[in-house]
């Protein structure tokens, strides 16, 4: 596995490779590993002959007072994870090479990183869109890899290949969980043992909404209501949105029969945000 630490190298072998004819998967990632990332790792295996991680926190998706100074950084333990699953090339360039001076050209996705994440997180969609773009030039993936868990970004990079007419492919993974169903993230590892036991929290409510949509509630009202009750009925938690969507435009859904719906949820517990999501079946 060779690690790549500047554009110009990586394009490189990416010549290289493209004269023998192989394909290439990219999984993004901001480091900090964990099986969900590792998940999107194996199924890029399986569908690409060469797969490339690229390893990069990306000032540009985080805000003035976010984490983007204490979010975990383990570059060597992802290395040899990495290396286990027989990755091909690990490109982890430093802010200085994606964004160098006299940088001034962003990619903005309108309406969809406007909704849910957006509203709590203005620019954040901007950033990771603009990133993602710019790896998409560097690596020029065949297959690019994402996980639902960020179902709004997933959304979000499909439609800006297709604006753009990107000549790529957009797999996405399923979310992987912790065995008590918390979704695998790097900031759980920001959360004391009190609050990760709070966490769950967020799962309880997905299976709850589940559960009352299969048993025939189908009002968008009552459900959000249940939710906001169990999410204050956690003193460690705080929401901050519930949203019943169209999976497809992330548009609210006044009532939830007949139709696929996506269920987002972000909660703060403690100082930590979380997200997570389901898909409701039509009815
Ligand atoms: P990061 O949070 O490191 O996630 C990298 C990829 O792993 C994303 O596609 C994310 O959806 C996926 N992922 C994270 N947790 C997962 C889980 N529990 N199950 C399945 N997949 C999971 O998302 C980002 O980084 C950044 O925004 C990035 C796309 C790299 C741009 O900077």
């Amino acid at each position: 596995m060779k690690v790549f630490r500047t554009i110009h190298e990586f394009k490189r072998v990416r010549s290289q490779w493209r004269a023998e004819g192989k394909t290439v998967g990219l999984v993004p990632t901001m480091g900090a590993l964990h099986e969900g990332h590792l998940s999107l790792v194996r199924q890029a295996k399986g569908q690409t002959d060469l797969v490339a991680v690229s390893i990069f926190v990306n000032p540009a998706q985080f805000g003035p007072h976010e984490d983007f100074q204490k979010y975990p950084r383990r570059f060597q333990q992802d290395l040899e994870l990495l290396a286990r699953e027989k990755v091909d090339a690990v490109f982890a360039p430093d802010a200085a090479e994606l964004y160098p001076a006299g940088f001034k050209t962003y990619v903005m996705s309108e309406e969809l990183g406007e909704k849910l994440c957006g509203l709590s997180r203005p620019g954040h969609f901007r950033g990771v869109a603009t990133i993602v773009m710019k790896l998409f030039g560097i690596v020029q993936p065949n297959i690019a890899f994402f996980g639902q868990k960020d179902a709004q970004q997933l959304l979000l990079i499909r439609q800006m290949v297709k604006d753009l007419n990107l000549d790529l492919q957009i797999v996405g993974c399923p979310i992987v969980r912790e065995p008590d169903g918390l979704a695998m993230s790097s900031r759980n590892r920001y959360l004391t043992p009190e609050e990760r036991q709070a966490s769950l929290v967020l799962h309880r409510c997905l299976e709850w909404a589940k559960r009352e949509v299969d048993q025939g509630k189908n009002s968008t009202d009552g459900v959000l209501e249940g939710i906001r009750k169990m999410v204050s009925a956690e003193p460690l938690a705080r929401l901050d949105y519930a949203e019943l969507v169209d999976p497809d435009d992330l548009s609210p859904r006044a009532n939830i029969s007949g139709h696929e719906t996506l269920l987002a949820l972000a909660v703060y517990i403690g100082k930590t945000r979380l997200i997570d999501n389901c898909l409701i079946p039509p009815l």
